[in-house]
């Protein structure tokens, strides 16, 4: 059995945090949560967004699952994400970006995995103003953080027989900085010859996912075109609702759906609950609970491609419960 934080969060979160539940309940997956708080939720009922006590499950049990937090924008709180990521150094982001059968997408045959760089560049947080009329904001790459996600991005090629890694970058502008995360993409690039290396900066990068997204196979990049370039290949492959993700230190991980609160349909019960539940899938992947993970998986496909029991995201009418009912009925 693997103890779990479950983090149910704000907006949409408590819905889809039942339904994983429910689903693994079904399933028999071999998992006892731990729920705690975070979020506005956190802040409502202790007056703080990040209570110890959630901190202090996370670290005892070393693998949480995450539900959406409300960030305010540019006041209040620093990011809770943000904090998590740093106070576990959960340094690697990892995103795969798979076409389901029965999501309409313009493309087909998309698999690709995004290794971002989770802990610095310029989300490290540094910035000042320069009197009234300017601001700063100081992009932060080292060699340490660039050689780990670099070693995580080739082991796991490795590991699931990818092909190709393509290091994302801008250093024909950022010489310095993207400069030195390409030496150490390149340093343990040459150790993995098995594994074919390429380079591309990042306005062509995105240009290339748009135009043929399905020759790419391992995307591996710092934290800022991580980013960006993690939500274009989330629009090319179907849209919020169905891609998970995970945030991945060496003492920790944690889960979590790519989507925000969704504070527009929260409470409605039409909220998509598959992106939380592959990103439940992707722990149980990682604590080696491979069949369970398969045969939930296999469910959420055959609900997602028969389109009868979908939810509205997905051109449906069913509400979250059908959806997780109906997946329920396919395991
Ligand atoms: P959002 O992802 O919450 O919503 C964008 C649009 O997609 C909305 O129309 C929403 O209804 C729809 N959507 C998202 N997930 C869906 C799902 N599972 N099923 C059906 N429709 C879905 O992004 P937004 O509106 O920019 O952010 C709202 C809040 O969420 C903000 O406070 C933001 O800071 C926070 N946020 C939190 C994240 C996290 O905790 N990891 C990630 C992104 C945003």
């Amino acid at each position: 059995m693997h103890k779990v934080t479950l983090i149910p969060g704000d907006g949409v979160g408590p819905e889809i945090a039942g339904a994983v539940r429910k689903i693994f309940a079904a399933a028999q997956a071999p998992v006892e949560w731990e729920i705690c708080l975070a979020g506005q939720a956190a802040i409502d009922q202790a007056g703080v967004p990040l209570p110890d006590a959630t901190l202090n499950s996370i670290r005892q049990n070393g693998l949480a699952l995450k539900g959406p937090l409300t960030t305010q924008i540019g006041k209040g709180y620093r990011s809770i994400n943000v904090t998590l990521r740093q106070t576990f150094d959960l340094y690697c982001n990892l995103r795969p970006v798979q076409t389901i059968t029965g999501i309409a997408s313009r493309y087909q045959n998309i698999n690709l995995v995004i290794f971002r760089e989770n802990t610095e560049d310029l989300y490290a947080g540094v910035e000042h103003r320069v009197g009234l009329d300017a601001a700063e904001s100081i992009k932060i790459i080292t060699r340490k953080a660039s050689l780990r996600i670099a070693e995580a991005a080739f082991q796991y090629a490795v590991k699931h027989g990818r092909k190709k890694v393509t290091a994302v970058h801008k250093a024909n502008i950022m010489k310095l900085s993207d400069g030195l995360f390409l030496e150490c993409v390149r340093e343990v690039a040459g150790r993995y010859p098995q594994v074919a290396y390429e380079e591309v900066i990042v306005d062509n990068m995105c240009m290339q996912l748009v135009i043929r997204p399905e020759t790419y196979d391992v995307l591996l990049a710092p934290n800022l075109y991580g980013d960006i370039i993690s939500d274009l290949c989330a629009g090319l492959a179907g849209g919020l609702g169905v891609v998970p993700g995970a945030n991945i230190g060496t003492e920790c991980a944690i889960f979590e759906a790519v989507h925000g609160t969704a504070p527009d349909i929260a409470g409605k019960n039409i909220v998509n609950p598959a992106a939380m539940l592959l990103s439940g899938l992707m722990l149980l992947e990682h604590v080696g609970e491979q069949a369970v993970a398969d045969r939930i998986r296999s469910a959420v496909g055959k609900v997602i491609a028969a389109g009868k029991t979908v939810t509205p995201d997905l051109g449906g009418t069913a509400t979250t419960g059908d959806m997780t009912e109906a997946i329920i009925r396919e395991l």
